[in-house]
């Protein structure tokens, strides 16, 4: 049965689709274009601008396709603009995913697959950080990710509704088809490589003092196809009746600030500037998963564990999408 993907047309979720399309599952895309783009839509896959929070027009995909799961990726994802417009951000990632839960249980869908976050945890206590890592999130962001997983929690316990909640740390890097435009960029990989095509002077790097190795702060990066494949992973553990869990989704391995400019340098050829700052609020120091319990429950393992590897697919997307998608 079709599996509805909200947010289809991001960067993540457009990976997605042209997974499961390639999977010969019918998808439907629901995004309402806020962020998304029309070109990362897979043309196998029916698109329906709107909101999330549109119940008639969900309940009528709902209907019109026969959804029997939901993937959901629809949200607002720029940590900084969610500290300085909360309001925003709740009313997005909250109330319309909340009108988003109430309308697919009304409609019977209960199988859904949440794109949550590490940003949930906070600044670590134990590193790497497994899903029983206490949740304190830093930003209003990371909070409307927590929420919304409390109300999942809720909604199995109410209405039986079962989810899979992954916790990605960074996504990164790019497939054939589909790379990284956000706008405005605040993601490092893609700016580092703007730095490199000469679109932006250099890079910032903000904080030189954190207690890691280098003193700039560490994250584990993991690539958008494995991320697709965990969702498709996920969708098949729910279908055979998986229980509701949450997993996280990265490496297990850190990279530095420091040492994703170097990389950088190495796969692009091409000098980047770097101008030190003063620490950013907000930023934990160091973010590393421990996702074994995806590799036992869903057999997931990240194919991608090379940070060159995973610039160097950024790097071929950004060359041939110089002003990224259709711009
Ligand atoms: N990029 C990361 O590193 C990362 C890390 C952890 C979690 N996530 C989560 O993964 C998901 C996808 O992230 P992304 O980087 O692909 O973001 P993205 O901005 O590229 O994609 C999000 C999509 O959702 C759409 N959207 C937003 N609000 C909507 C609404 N109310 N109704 C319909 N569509 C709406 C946007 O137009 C956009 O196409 C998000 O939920 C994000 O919080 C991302």
């Amino acid at each position: 049965m079709p599996t509805l993907v909200t947010g289809g047309a991001g960067y993540i979720g457009s990976a997605t689709v042209d997974l499961l399309v390639d999977q010969n599952e019918p998808v439907v895309v629901l995004d309402d274009m806020s962020e998304g783009h029309y070109d990362a839509v897979n043309p196998e896959a029916r698109l329906y601008e709107g909101s999330i929070g549109n119940s008639a027009l969900v309940r009528s995909i709902v209907e019109t396709h026969g959804i029997d799961a939901c993937i959901h990726f629809a949200a607002r994802t720029n940590v900084g603009d969610s500290v300085v417009e909360p309001g925003r951000y709740y009313a997005n990632n909250v109330g319309e995913g909340l009108s988003l839960l109430n309308t697919l249980t009304a409609a019977g869908v209960k199988q859904i697959v949440f794109s949550s976050t590490c940003a949930t945890y906070g600044e670590p206590v134990r590193i790497p950080m497994d899903e029983d890592h206490p949740q304190h999130p830093q930003s209003p962001y990371g909070w409307s990710k927590f929420f919304m997983e409390r109300m999942l929690e809720d909604f199995d316990r109410a209405y039986g509704t079962r989810f899979v909640g992954l916790r990605y740390f960074n996504a990164a890097g790019a497939t054939e088809r589909r790379g990284e435009d956000h706008q405005p960029e605040t993601h490092l990989i893609p700016l580092v490589l703007f730095a490199a095509l000469g679109k932006r002077e250099g890079i910032s790097v903000f904080g030189s003092d954190y207690g890691t190795h280098d003193g700039s702060c560490v994250r584990d990066y993991v690539h958008i196809s494995d991320l697709a494949a965990a969702h498709w992973r996920a969708l098949g553990y729910l279908r055979k009746g998986g229980k509701s869990d949450f997993f996280n989704l990265g490496t297990g391995r850190g990279q530095s600030v420091l040492e994703v400019i170097e990389a950088a340098r190495r796969v692009s050829g091409r000098e980047i500037r770097v101008k030190m700052e003063a620490r950013r609020p907000g930023d934990a120091s160091y973010l590393v998963a421990n996702a074994e319990k995806a590799g036992d429950v869903l057999d997931w393992e990240p194919g991608y564990l090379e940070i060159e590897q995973t610039i160097a697919s950024a790097w071929k997307w950004h060359l041939a999408h110089p002003n990224g998608y259709a711009r």
